[in-house]
């Protein structure tokens, strides 16, 4: 794994996910993010590392929340304090794991029988509970609000969030030849704020982690599905998406 820079001295750790760690800083407000070449798939039963995986993914979610900010979206980004950590605002993560879907793909192509690839005349957004140990089930506005994880307002807003990202981000890849397939979005909020306008920001990462992204003249996938499926390549694949990326 790469080792963190000097950047901040390590505060506690506050959370440990697959493909990152979360330390409290000596700003009760902040975290340091630092992600890890690790990566898992299928709810963390198929697992690999490759060398410069968290560097990349840092870059690119640096690069995108700051675009994303300026396009009207509320992030949890503050700053890149190296190659694999950033500084984020603390907040306190929905555990809700929002998938946007442009295409039929995945889990959703293989439920509903379709081929991938398959165009969706609209938008679908769906909703998992983060749990490996459930395997991530999808669930519905009802239920976070049933089990207290959202209110109405926040589901709702939640909701604008995921669709104004994905309205930014499809043009936005497209002109770097990346036709976005799908993504996943995790949401956070805000402490002592009680407008979900001003409380709900999107946190975590955007990166070839949490999209499909399909070459727009190849088709060739670019993102974790050629670790999922064992395609190879997936280190050239990251590092040519934070290229496009990188060209402005
Ligand atoms: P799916 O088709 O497997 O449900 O995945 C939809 C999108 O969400 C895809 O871009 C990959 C991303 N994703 C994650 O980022 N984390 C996950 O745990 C899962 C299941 C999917």
């Amino acid at each position: 794994m790469t080792t963190s820079a000097n950047t901040q001295s390590s505060g506690e750790l506050k959370y440990e996910g697959k493909a990152k760690r979360v330390f409290a800083t000596a700003n009760p407000g902040e975290y340091r993010v630092e992600y890890k070449d690790d990566a898992t798939a299928f709810n963390a039963q198929k697992r690999g590392s490759w060398a410069g995986k968290g560097a990349t993914n840092n870059a690119i979610t640096a690069l995108l929340y700051p675009q994303l900010e300026d396009a009207g979206v509320p992030t949890h980004f503050l700053k890149k304090l190296s190659d694999t950590e950033q500084l984020v605002r603390a907040v306190t993560i929905v555990p809700i794991e929002v998938i946007v879907r442009n295409v039929a793909a995945g889990s959703f192509a293989k439920k509903l029988g379709l081929e991938e690839g398959t165009p969706l005349s609209r938008p679908v957004v769906e909703y998992c509970y983060k749990s490996d140990a459930l395997g991530d089930p999808l669930v519905n506005t009802d239920t976070a609000v049933a089990l207290g994880w959202a209110s109405v307002a926040e589901m709702k807003r939640i909701r604008q969030l995921a669709i104004q990202v994905r309205d930014f981000l499809t043009p936005y890849f497209l002109t770097r030849g990346i036709r976005l397939i799908d993504f996943k979005l995790e949401f956070g909020k805000l402490p002592g704020l009680s407008d979900p306008g001003e409380a709900i920001v999107l946190a975590d990462e955007i990166s070839p982690d949490t999209c499909r992204f399909w070459d727009a003249e190849t088709g060739e996938k670019m993102d974790k599905d050629r670790f999922r499926r064992d395609l190879g390549g997936v280190e050239a694949a990251y590092a040519e998406m934070l290229r496009r990326i990188e060209q402005g």
